[in-house]
């Protein structure tokens, strides 16, 4: 086999490391690709689930004895402590492993220090190569991490002319099926999935990952999670049918913050409490009004049906935004068309003071 350059090898392990989306939390998503001495790939593993093995424990054991005097290229600083699994750093060490390239250093005060510990063994350690690639494909873990409560991906569908429901309340289905396929494969890279208990009460919504083509159940549900300030949600609601975990978080348990309604900083502390790093809040247009309103959006995907409905509720209602030059600025990543519908992703712009 030809050798790669470290370069494309980091490429293959971030494309590695998405496999694990949506399945490896608490613990962050892990590509690694392993180079012998003449620069050919010998091993290759990702993370694919919490307590499972490490990606570079993953690479070490396909390459065997040709992991000696080669380099480990890998998309996160190897960690450097004893949880479920055994240090990395070590076990590259112990492999003879020469060199190791790192794109993102760990963030996480518990795991971090594999870097030092490689060097004090005496391999050559370089960071940051491709980095902003990997940071992207780990942006969910890496956010949370550095902040301490899970990235929040506001995911709605409307009309070409804002509208979320008609007139007479009718929503199924604004979007094609095909936009809808695409949700259920969003929800699958995240932990836990955010609606508001209007939502539960109009919708009756599942809130499952239901992508596999024959309409079964993916492997790994998120949460599902129902703000519902007085616990209104009716006890043979879909959400409770078993098919997955649900949390229906009440002001009496999370705490209420100043409108009586659910203190939604408190419900992120206590989501990242349970592991949940990545969420998809999925509305209604009043829980996101009041996500965006605190600032707790990281992230819009807005799908967007080619219909008019001239009438019914708007997609978001009372972000706070009341003069134009409050608006919520955002900045467009990426357009794509789904069947007939756009998908725009879109990061919020920081704001000053
Ligand atoms: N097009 C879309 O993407 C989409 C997605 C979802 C829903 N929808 C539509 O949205 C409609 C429901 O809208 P909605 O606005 O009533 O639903 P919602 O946003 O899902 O739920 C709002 C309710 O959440 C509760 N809540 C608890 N804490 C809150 C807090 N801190 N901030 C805000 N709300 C809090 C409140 O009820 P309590 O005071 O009782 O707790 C509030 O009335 C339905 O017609 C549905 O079809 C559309």
């Amino acid at each position: 086999m030809a050798s790669v350059s470290v370069d494309e090898a980091m490429r293959r392990a971030i494309e590695l490391a998405a496999r694990g989306l949506g399945t490896t939390s608490p613990n962050p998503v892990v590509g690694c690709v392993l180079l012998d001495a003449d620069g050919e790939v010998v091993g290759e593993g990702f993370h694919a689930y919490a307590g499972g093995p490490h990606a570079e424990i993953v690479a070490l054991a396909q390459a065997g004895q040709r992991a000696k005097g080669g380099t480990a290229v890998v998309t996160l600083e190897p960690c450097d402590h004893t949880g479920r699994t055994g240090p990395c750093s070590t076990a590259l060490v112990q492999a003879g492993v020469a060199r190791v390239v790192i794109a993102v250093p760990d963030p996480n005060p518990v795991a971090t220090g594999g870097a030092a510990t490689l060097r004090a063994a005496g391999v050559r350690v370089d960071l940051g190569v491709r980095a902003s690639e990997a940071e992207s494909g780990n942006v969910a873990w890496l956010t949370a991490m550095r902040r301490g409560w899970p990235y929040v991906i506001w995911k709605y569908a409307a009309t070409l002319d804002g509208r979320s429901a008609a007139a007479d309340g009718t929503s199924m289905w604004i979007t094609s099926e095909a936009a809808r396929m695409d949700v259920h494969a969003l929800r699958a890279t995240v932990d836990a999935v955010v609606v508001g208990v209007g939502t539960v009460l109009a919708d009756d919504p599942r809130l499952t990952v239901r992508n596999l083509r024959d309409g079964s159940l993916a492997i790994q549900q998120p949460l599902r999670v129902v703000v519902d300030s007085a616990g209104r949600t009716p006890l043979d609601a879909q959400v409770r049918d078993g098919a997955a975990r649900t949390w229906i978080a009440t002001a009496a348990e999370v705490g209420a913050g100043p409108d009586g309604g659910v203190d939604l900083f408190a419900l992120l502390a206590a989501l990242h409490g349970r592991g949940v790093r990545a969420v998809l809040l999925e509305g209604g247009p009043r829980l996101a009004g009041a996500f965006l309103a605190a600032g707790l959006v990281d992230r819009v995907v807005g799908y967007l049906a080619p219909r008019l409905l001239g009438a019914g509720p708007a997609a978001l209602v009372d972000a706070g935004v009341t003069t134009i030059t409050d608006a919520i600025d955002l900045e467009i990543t990426d357009v794509t068309q789904v069947g007939p519908d756009l998908r725009i992703t879109a990061l919020p712009r920081k704001r000053e003071g």
